[in-house]
């Protein structure tokens, strides 16, 4: 995969010095921005939005997010408490399968449950119409549009979602459909997806009350056709007598934060090797599991000393890539890693006891600095016993 990130923005301006290293550093201006856009889009094709926690859960920007979008969207029990607890707004919940000893937990915070199959619909539509959610079930339209199986849930054998092709009638129960097909897509993958889905959709349309289109679409990207999706979702609105609801993470949060390290160390071994104090197993794992590139902050267009850059772990691959430089970066030099916001902060982890990143909201316009958590060692020892 590509790094999608259009590139510094302000941050170009940041002291990096100005935070502990490392320090995930949130541009609350370039967040504002992000969701006046999504708020835009809301208003003129009548879609309610909702925040992906699982991608931004940085809930101290919680007030931020809500005043422009209708709630939040959980993978699970402790995403729906940390939505009631600090979000607010609607909570739809979905997972590939439910807990029986959480869900009436989930289904009593939640206004939507969606289910991952018919099975599960069976086994809790009674108690997640007691709890008052309304129920849904998770489609997989059978139609492929991503460039990466493992990012592809209608890949062959997908576990995401009921088949479409094993659906005559959907269970009485399901007033909802929900779908995520797309990563970090523009707008005509959804306009295919959609126009192949459109027939089982008016099939089922007398049963449904709302449609969620789910994730992927980056709407916040300069590029993407905005009034073709607003288009799309007023048509479909109207066409199906539905609400309409997108679950955006990446969209949100898009090129809004940046990752700050510091190199410890450089070694030799044909070239440069930079230790940084990031590793890309601890705070970036989508280096490694996606695989991507991040984008450098400064690095130079073309030219320069290409230099390694590793983290501190026993992983021999551990290595985040290789970056070109003005001149070889020395112990002490600061960098950072940009579009950082979403899916690293949500997928750290203290292997080899290495420090979590503190987080840092930074304030574009005014330059004002927040640094909202540091990490020490009980957070480590806790998460242990
Ligand atoms: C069911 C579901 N909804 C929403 C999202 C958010 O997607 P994105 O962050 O790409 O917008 C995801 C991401 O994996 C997802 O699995």
């Amino acid at each position: 995969m590509q790094t999608q990130s259009t590139g510094a923005g302000r941050f170009a301006q940041f002291d990096l010095s100005r935070v502990p290293s490392p320090c995930f550093v949130v541009d609350e201006v370039a967040l504002r921005h992000n969701l006046e856009i999504l708020q835009a889009v809301s208003k003129a094709s009548g879609a309610e939005i909702l925040l992906a926690l699982k991608a931004f859960s940085m809930w101290s920007l919680a007030p931020l997010v809500r005043a422009y979008l209708s709630g939040t969207c959980a993978s699970g029990l402790w995403e729906a408490q940390l939505a009631q607890s600090h979000y607010g707004g609607q909570l739809t919940s979905y997972a590939p399968a439910f807990k029986a000893s959480e869900f009436d937990e989930i289904a009593s915070l939640s206004d939507h449950i969606v289910f991952n199959s018919a099975a599960q619909v069976a086994r809790f539509e009674a108690q997640a119409q007691q709890a008052g959610a309304s129920v849904g079930l998770r489609i997989n339209p059978e139609h492929s549009e991503g460039e990466v199986e493992k990012y592809d849930p209608c890949a062959a054998g997908s576990r995401l979602g009921q088949p479409i092709s094993q659906i005559v009638e959907l269970p009485a129960s399901v007033t909802g459909l929900h779908m995520h097909t797309l990563c970090e897509q523009g707008f005509a993958p959804l306009a295919r997806t959609i126009e192949a889905i459109e027939p089982f959709l008016h099939a089922h349309k007398d049963q449904l009350k709302w449609l969620n289109l789910g994730g992927g679409h980056l709407i916040t990207r300069p590029d993407y056709d905005r009034d073709g999706l607003v288009h799309l979702l007023t048509r479909l609105r109207e066409d199906l007598d539905v609400q309409i609801y997108l679950e955006l993470g990446t969209s949100v949060a898009f090129d809004a934060g940046i990752l700050v390290g510091e190199v410890l160390d450089v070694a030799q071994n044909q070239g440069p090797i930079a230790i940084v104090d990031i590793s890309a197993t601890c705070h970036m794992p989508d280096v490694l599991e996606a695989p991507y590139r991040p984008a450098l902050l400064g690095e130079p267009t073309s030219g320069g000393q290409p230099v390694v850059l590793g983290g501190p772990s026993c992983l021999a691959g551990d290595v985040i890539g290789t970056y070109a430089f003005d001149a070889v970066p020395q112990a002490g030099d600061r960098m950072a890693f940009l579009d950082q916001a979403h899916y690293s902060m949500v997928k750290t982890s203290t292997f080899n006891g290495i420090a979590l990143p503190s987080i840092a909201i930074w304030n574009s316009d005014s330059d004002a600095l927040r640094l909202v958590k540091q990490f020490d060692y009980g957070d480590f020892e806790t998460r242990l016993s």
